[in-house]
């Protein structure tokens, strides 16, 4: 398979991930996605969703597998260059925002790739606008709500225009007006490939094609998610209850 490996698009083959003292999270998961795909990561709670994401930018090391990302294997040595390439926003906000202002969080990654001050805070501004989070600018995340702090979150991974986005349960704490803000804004993006794990099972069949259902740490259904939603013996038999 290495002719796969120089790809773009994210290729993972045989990973296998455990926390010390537990059973293996992650079973040995194999899976490509190529450009142009929006999937779906569906899974009961505790099955590794956000454990998986976490191992794909590096943030959690696998046992064992290999993880390629536009063509580039994920190592050490290859994170920065991979984190380039990823927007990863986290499945608890708290974890994302760590500056004194929201402004600040979204204009960090921006300078941090040498984008000036003035075209950072432009790009901010215009995502702050986004979000409709313009009047809280100079907040900061303990003065936020947990939508807002969401929104925010969302807003600091987008300000870094990246051509793979991966987003753990994106719509918690979203009210329904700004869950379908979120999808518009998703649908409207110039990225490559969008990965979302949700329980959100309606939002999620607006804005992806393709689900993976995840369960005893592999991954056992990987169709289209129009298919998956309306199979509800499926969902059913992966612990996935659909309009409870
Ligand atoms: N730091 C940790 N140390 C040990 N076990 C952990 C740790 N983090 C998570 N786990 C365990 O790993 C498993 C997978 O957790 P993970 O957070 O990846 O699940 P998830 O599918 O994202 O769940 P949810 O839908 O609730 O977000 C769970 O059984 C969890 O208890
Ligand atoms: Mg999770």
């Amino acid at each position: 398979m290495l002719e796969d490996n120089s790809q773009a698009g994210v290729y993972i083959k045989d990973l296998l991930f455990k926390y010390p003292q537990n059973e293996p999270v992650l079973r040995g998961i194999s899976l490509k996605i190529n450009p142009g795909e929006r999937v779906a990561l569906l899974g009961p709670t505790g099955t590794g969703k956000s454990t998986f994401m976490e191992t794909l930018v590096g943030l959690k090391q696998p046992l064992s597998g290999e993880i390629w990302i536009q063509g580039i294997l994920l190592e050490q040595k290859t994170l920065i260059q991979v984190r380039r390439q990823v927007g990863f926003c986290f499945q608890n906000p708290d974890d994302q925002l760590f500056m004194p202002t929201i402004l600040e969080d979204i204009t960090f990654g921006p300078l941090n790739y040498d984008l000036s001050p003035e075209i950072a805070t432009e790009i901010a501004e215009n995502l702050l606008v986004q979000f409709g989070l313009e009047k809280y600018a100079n907040r900061s995340i303990y003065e936020l709500s947990g939508g807002q702090k969401r929104l925010a979150a969302l807003a600091a991974v987008l300000a870094l225009k990246p051509e793979i986005l991966i987003l753990d349960e994106p719509t918690n704490g979203l009210d329904p007006l700004w869950r379908r803000n979120l999808a518009k804004i998703l649908l409207q993006l110039p990225v490559k490939i969008i990965l979302i794990a949700s329980h959100d099972l309606n939002w999620v069949s607006k804005v992806t094609q393709r689900a993976l259902i995840l369960q005893a740490g592999k991954i056992q259904v990987d169709a289209s998610t129009q298919n998956i939603i309306q199979d509800s013996s499926t969902l059913e038999y992966y612990g996935l209850p659909i309009d409870y």
